[in-house]
């Protein structure tokens, strides 16, 4: 995680600022599901949809899943379920936002069909964001 992600020195956030936020903020409550697995029946993180930077009435796809289970194909597989419910919500195209260094979720967005385009912002400290896309 890039330092303005993580938890600070002072330990904010905190777990209850991060239970108002997701209360209370617009870009959590919209579309943004819980990961929950079948099996064991506990929640591994997110996936969904957000308003993002791609284009008006074009939703971002959004995952992050907890570092204990990465690498067994779960954000793949959410990610895959997402798609089918924004077709069948009735989007034609989706984006998704990446840091150029983010190699295990340029690998996921490759995985279920995003491709790579010549949009890019380039930042000095934290990196380039690729846009890629989706057509649904
Ligand atoms: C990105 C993230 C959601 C991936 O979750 P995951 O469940 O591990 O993803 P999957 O197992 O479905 O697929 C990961 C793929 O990346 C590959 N990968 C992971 N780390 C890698 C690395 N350092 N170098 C090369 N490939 C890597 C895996 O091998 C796998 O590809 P494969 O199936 O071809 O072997 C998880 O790492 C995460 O939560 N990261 C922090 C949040 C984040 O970056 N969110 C996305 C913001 S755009």
């Amino acid at each position: 995680m890039p330092p303005h992600r993580r938890i600070d020195a002072d330990g904010h956030p905190t777990l209850a600022e991060l239970e108002e936020s997701i209360r209370t903020d617009d870009l959590w409550s919209t579309r943004l599901l819980a990961v929950e697995r079948k099996a064991v029946r506990d929640v591994i993180g997110y996936c969904g949809l957000v308003d993002g930077r791609g284009s008006a009435g074009e939703p971002e796809l959004a995952f992050e899943l907890l570092r204990r289970v990465w690498g067994q194909g779960y954000a793949t597989e959410a990610a895959s379920a997402v798609l089918d419910w924004a077709r069948s919500s009735g989007y034609e195209r989706l984006w998704a936002t990446v840091w150029d260094w983010n190699t295990a979720s340029r690998r996921v967005l490759a995985k279920v069909g995003f491709t790579e385009t010549e949009r890019k912002v380039v930042d000095p400290v934290h990196g380039t964001t690729l846009f890629t896309t989706r057509r649904l």
